[in-house]
């Protein structure tokens, strides 16, 4: 009699802890029904070896995108040779977790393979050849994954912060055209795929009103745009909250969706009032540049958590306008921001720490989602 008094103590012991386990919240639980969370993933992460982020992904995200394997450098290094083997994994393992999968990225200035835009002389190649490798790039790309990658980031970064045209080979050699033109070649590949323009710094009044063009220009000729991509690479400092808000409905009105495709918040000093977050800037090292090397002091800590709660209640608000938000990383080990734009430096640009552990804002983002504070 006793003993059995004891096991049924237990089991309700026990059940109440398995209860408490399965209620834990998560972020992708509180958010669900507001917008998709979501993260970049590396090759570790996709390959199933960083077991600790992978474990991670599964739990709080709902979303992926590749940080680096679907860039055209890696996909097609030469011409005409495709390298799938990495990408094919990482759609793999979107599917086998449940995920919504965004491909990243068709048309970009950088991480783009050099032979794209010059002919075996290594002159410019002409307006026609250069349409024809987009073409064909977006074609097949896009293709291989139809109905699997649910949104492309089908341009990046063609607009400067004045906002005029970034002077790349697309737009040096094709011309404005080749936005639009790159919209049609993947909505013919996949008609079924969301279709988005990205780029980062869009709080800046001028760079917003050019990329606001950009997208009119591809309505205009009625063809298929579903979102603007607001990279969120920020600053402890930059942007105001309040100009990152403007350009958010600035866009909306144009009747997409906004996203916030690359969130990251860097605590480090920027060199020369650096903000934004063009690949190519490339600082000295200098030891007062990485003044948190052995850890990172409470009250910065606190003032990021602040920063990012902030960004977070602004998404809450317009959270009918926002179809995902997505992490640029999974934790501050995985961020480039240790390495961008001054190389060996140590961030803390995540959400999840070098121990894989939330920090403290994954649960005041719980608990905003859950309209609780
Ligand atoms: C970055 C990756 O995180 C780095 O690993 C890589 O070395 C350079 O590119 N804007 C983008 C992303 O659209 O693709 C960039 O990713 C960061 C800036």
């Amino acid at each position: 009699m006793r003993n059995s008094i004891i096991i049924v103590i237990c089991c309700i012991l026990l059940s109440a802890c398995t209860k408490t386990k399965s209620n834990e919240s998560t972020l992708k639980d509180a958010l669900n029904g507001k917008f998709l969370i979501g993260t970049a993933i590396n090759i570790p992460q996709t390959f199933g070896i960083d077991t600790l982020g992978v474990e991670i992904v599964k739990k709080q995200f709902n979303a992926i995108v590749p940080e680096n394997c679907m860039k055209s450098m890696f996909l097609q290094p030469e011409e005409g040779n495709f390298y799938f083997d990495e990408a094919d994994k990482y759609v793999a393992f979107g599917e086998t977790n449940n995920l919504w999968i965004t491909g990243h990225c068709l048309v970009w200035h950088s991480q783009a393979p050099a032979w794209f835009f010059i002919d075996e002389n290594g002159n410019d190649v002409s307006r026609e050849v250069l349409i024809e490798r987009m073409r064909n790039h977006i074609t097949t790309v896009v293709s291989r994954y139809k109905g699997r990658i649910k949104g492309w980031d089908v341009v990046n970064e063609a607009i400067m912060d004045d906002g005029s045209w970034r002077q790349s080979k697309f737009y040096q050699i094709i011309g404005e055209d080749f936005i639009p033109l790159a919209f049609q070649f993947a909505h013919e590949a996949d008609p079924d795929a969301e279709l988005y323009y990205n780029d980062y710094s869009t709080a800046i009044a001028a760079k917003c009103e050019g990329i606001v063009n950009v997208v009119k220009t591809i309505q205009e000729k009625s063809l298929r745009i579903d979102a603007v991509g607001m990279q969120g690479h920020l600053t402890m400092d930059f942007p105001a909250i309040e100009d990152f808000e403007k350009s958010l409905l600035a866009f909306s009105a144009l009747g997409v969706k906004v996203m916030i495709t690359e969130l990251d918040l860097t605590v480090l000093p920027s060199p020369n009032n650096f903000a934004g977050a063009d690949v190519s800037a490339n600082f000295d090292f200098k030891k007062e540049l990485n003044p948190y090397s052995d850890g990172l002091p409470e009250d910065i800590e606190l003032k990021q958590q602040n920063r990012y709660a902030d960004f977070f209640k602004l998404f809450l608000k317009y959270q009918d306008k926002i179809s995902r938000v997505t992490l640029w990383g999974v934790t501050d080990n995985d961020s480039w921001r240790n390495d961008w734009p001054i190389p060996g430096r140590t961030d803390y640009a995540l959400l999840f720490d070098r121990n894989s552990q939330p920090k403290p804002i994954v649960n005041e983002i719980i608990q905003l989602a859950k309209g609780k504070e």
